[in-house]
């Protein structure tokens, strides 16, 4: 894929397992809304930013690994919300390290407010930034931050 980002970006979205339940599961902590009302927010945010968003979620991990690998060529940069793997995959960040797409990591709710076998993200240190908290505005925010971090590092 060619280096000149500066007109139109492509952006892979990644979301993990659980979050289709999105709205049905545990609302006082997610709130109620829908990956589907996730995933128009971000191609609305998207089209405000020329970029492209293409969304895929899985329940697998070994799914979401390929989905990293076949963004090399693809996609410009990557935003993720690993879910429960956030915490427990090695091999989510052997991906992510191994493509070295730039990447952004999001959570709906704080994780650092939550259960301390939260507190770990094995994805933060190869992600280029992480941020949680903040309902579906984390990935609004995330997508801000990466499109931004893409283009200033396309014009040096
Ligand atoms: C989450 C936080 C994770 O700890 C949890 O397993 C999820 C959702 C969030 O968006 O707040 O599935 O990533």
């Amino acid at each position: 894929m060619s280096n000149d980002v500066a007109n139109t970006l492509s952006i892979l979205v990644l979301h993990g397992p659980n979050l289709n339940l999105l709205g049905r599961r545990e609302p006082g902590i997610y709130g109620a809304v829908t990956l589907d009302e996730i995933n128009h927010l971000l191609v609305q945010e998207g089209e405000k930013l020329q970029t492209k968003i293409l969304v895929v979620q899985s329940n697998h991990e070994g799914l979401l690994v390929d989905a990293i690998h076949d963004a090399v060529g693809q996609h410009h940069g990557i935003l993720i919300n690993a879910g429960a793997y956030t915490h427990t995959s090695v091999a989510l960040r052997d991906a992510i390290a191994a493509v070295a797409l730039p990447t952004v990591e999001v959570h709906l709710s704080n994780i650092y407010q939550r259960e301390a076998f939260r507190h770990h993200s094995f994805i933060a240190p190869v992600a280029i930034g992480q941020i949680s908290g903040f309902g579906e505005q984390s990935y609004r925010l995330g997508l801000q931050a990466l499109v931004h971090y893409l283009r200033k590092s396309s014009t040096g």
